[in-house]
């Protein structure tokens, strides 16, 4: 269980895009190190706009804080550049799977580890590392990112973020777009990095099933406002969650129509 220990405060911040479109109107959670925390919600939540906000991402969208505070290790994030941030530990994946698509996967992790300028031996030891967590990119590790799978490419993606040895693992919606059994094996991964090395996790998901099922806790997102927030063993057995909150819906009731009644 994670300790006290408070890694990442987000306090009650507004973000808006341009001046003009207010994305968050009041977002406040802490994560505690050691933990993984999802945050979820439906499209346009404000769950990107979150994770950007905690890397000092917003600035370069035209966006920005308007009011309240995120503190990484106490340390105001907007008072740091987001590549000032990785060095600190706090590494970003960003929505999409973003790699070097002519690039080969081994030369996509190894720029993982360039920002760090860390020694040939400590790369080549770190790589390992990785190629033990995603065996399928030792297999791969040769070929083209660009011509690899959707799922090779979002391990590849997290491969090269933990080349740079974070401290906080920022993910966006890692499942998008894979298979189930990939999602699993990845959030599998995940889970183990967590527990065999304290890695903590902040992820943003619309996939509130998997997220719920290896995350610590959860905070819940609509239009920009925090609504909920809980152990995740909690809310995943709240069906109001995914039917209000995660534009889920339930399935219909049968329609009441005097023909479906039986005859007198
Ligand atoms: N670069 C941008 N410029 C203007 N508005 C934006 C920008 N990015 C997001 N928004 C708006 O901010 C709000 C929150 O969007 P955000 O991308 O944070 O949601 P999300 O929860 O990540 O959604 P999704 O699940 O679709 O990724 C939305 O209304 C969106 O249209
Ligand atoms: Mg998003």
């Amino acid at each position: 269980m994670a300790g006290k220990d408070v890694l990442l405060s987000v306090d009650g911040i507004k973000a808006t895009y341009n001046g003009a479109i207010t994305a968050l109107h009041g977002v406040s959670f802490t994560l505690h190190r050691g933990e993984i925390l999802a945050l979820l919600g439906a499209n346009g939540a404000g769950k990107t706009t979150t994770l950007k906000a905690i890397s000092n991402l917003l600035p370069a969208e035209r966006g920005e804080i308007t009011a309240g505070s995120i503190l990484y290790e106490g340390r105001d994030v907007t008072t740091a550049t987001p590549a000032q941030l990785v060095r600190a530990g706090l590494v970003q994946v960003l929505e999409g799977r973003h790699c070097f698509r002519n690039l080969t996967i081994e030369e996509n992790l190894v720029s993982g580890g360039l920002g760090r300028s860390g020694s040939r031996a400590e790369i080549a030891f770190d790589l390992e590392k990785i190629y033990a967590l995603f065996p399928r990119l030792k297999e791969k590790r040769r070929a083209l990112a660009g011509l690899t799978s959707g799922g090779e490419q979002q391990m590849t993606a997290i491969g090269r973020a933990l080349m740079s040895r974070p401290a906080l693992l920022v993910l966006d919606e890692p499942s998008m777009g894979l298979a189930p059994i990939v999602v699993q094996d990845i959030f599998k991964t995940l889970r183990r990095l967590n527990v065999e090395t304290g890695l903590s996790i902040l992820l943003a998901e619309q996939n509130s099933a998997i997220a719920l099922r290896y995350a610590d806790r959860a905070i819940v997102l609509e239009s920009g406002v925090g609504v909920l927030s809980g152990e995740a063993t909690e809310l995943r057995q709240r069906d109001d969650v995914k039917a209000f909150y995660l534009g889920q819906k339930p399935a219909p009731a049968p329609a009441f129509t005097p023909t479906s009644l039986p005859a007198a």
